[in-house]
């Protein structure tokens, strides 16, 4: 198949690009690059030792994404092109609506205009009410608490009026949980251009001594520990299940919503243990007091997606710490950075 990824140079499109080209598939990427880098692109070619075209093309650019559908007949789009930053969308509302869904109507006007019937979309476990039940099903009440969470209530509630209008239209909404972790390969993985807002990629530079010590929102929360819980996913495991949303969607018409998360609630604290002690190295931390917004626990119910997707996640929590860090060294050697890592029985590197 011809599969159109917007945001396909991006930390999870370069991934589902990836998967979609060992798959056999046809991949054109569409990406603004404000957020990823073209080195991406050649990166992916060189892991799957497979052709991918591309265009430097903003979604709201219309005139330009015109040019590529009236060149290609695609037979789906995988959308994860768009602004993800939760702390950003509350200084910023008015781009992230326009990015994120001005940006998708336009998407959907030529998918319409160029019979391209088919659409899988990045949502967010974020369009979840902050005090749905854990493990969260996708019949949760749906309200989220930033702008950033409510565009993307704002395009599966517009997905949801489209399909109505229109039978033949087919559109897959994957809430994504926690994806951390990078390509098994080691070449690849996530790149964050400003300060990090996740805690993985905040960690890894306290390791490597790029920021300063990480510090963990609060322990004084009802969990294992005290600190927050998360549904972590294996950022290839997230990446598969895209295919498998692509193959079902090919198959059915309508608007569907799956969680892609682990199914298991891991601390911040846990995390951190796990990653200390994979990699042999020790996490430099504090406690803090807790975010403001954040919810203590959050973990997915993925049963849906494992009985109509035939999806399930495989990479264990370790995995993504190993994975994660592995790529984190190969960039500090890129970056020249001397990294100040603390190896408990070893001198500072
Ligand atoms: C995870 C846990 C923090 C940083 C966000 C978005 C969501 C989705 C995923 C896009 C929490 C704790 C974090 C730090 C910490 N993104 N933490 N110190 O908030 O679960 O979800 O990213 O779809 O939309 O809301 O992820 O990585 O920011 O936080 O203690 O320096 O780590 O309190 O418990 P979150 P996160």
């Amino acid at each position: 198949m011809k599969v159109l990824v917007t945001g396909g140079a991006g930390y999870i499109g370069s991934m589902v690009c990836i998967e979609l080209l060992n798959e056999g598939h046809d991949v054109f990427i569409v990406d603004n690059f404000s957020n990823s880098e073209m080195g991406t692109i050649t990166k992916i070619m060189g892991i799957t030792g497979k052709m991918v075209q591309y265009a430097n093309v903003d979604i709201t650019d219309r005139t330009a994404l015109e040019v590529i559908f009236r060149s290609y007949q695609f037979d789906s789009v995988i959308h994860l092109a768009g602004k993800k930053s939760v702390s950003e969308s509350i200084e910023n509302p008015l781009q992230y609506y326009y990015d994120n869904l001005i940006g998708t109507v336009m998407l959907v006007q030529l998918m319409q205009q160029y019979d391209v019937q088919s659409i899988i979309f990045s949502s967010s476990a974020t369009v979840y009410h902050p005090a749905s039940i854990c493990p969260i099903q996708e019949t949760a009440t749906l309200k989220s608490s930033s702008p950033y969470g409510r565009t993307k209530l704002a395009i599966e509630n517009f997905f949801r009026e489209l399909t109505a209008a229109h039978s033949n239209f087919s559109v897959v909404l994957l809430r994504y949980f926690n994806p951390i972790g990078a390509h098994s390969s080691g070449e690849m993985g996530e790149k964050p251009l400003e300060v990090p807002n996740n805690l993985l990629p905040y960690l890894m530079d306290a390791v490597s001594g790029k920021r300063p010590i990480l510090e963990v929102f609060g322990n004084d929360y009802d969990t294992v520990d005290g600190s927050g819980v998360r549904d972590f996913i294996h950022v290839e495991d997230l990446a598969k299940g895209h295919i498998k949303a692509l193959y079902y969607s090919m198959q059915n018409t309508g608007c569907e919503a799956f969680n892609l998360g682990s199914g298991t609630g891991y601390s911040v604290l846990q995390l951190i243990d796990t990653f200390a002690k994979v990699n042999e190295i020790d996490v430099p931390y504090h406690i803090g007091l807790r975010r403001e917004g954040d919810i203590p626990v959050s973990f997915a119910d993925i049963s849906k997606a494992q009985r109509f997707l035939g999806w399930r996640p495989n990479k264990t929590l370790e995995e993504m710490c190993i994975d994660a860090w592995r790529w984190q060294l190969k960039l500090l050697k890129e970056q020249h950075v001397e990294a100040q890592i603390v190896f408990p029985s070893k001198k500072t590197v």
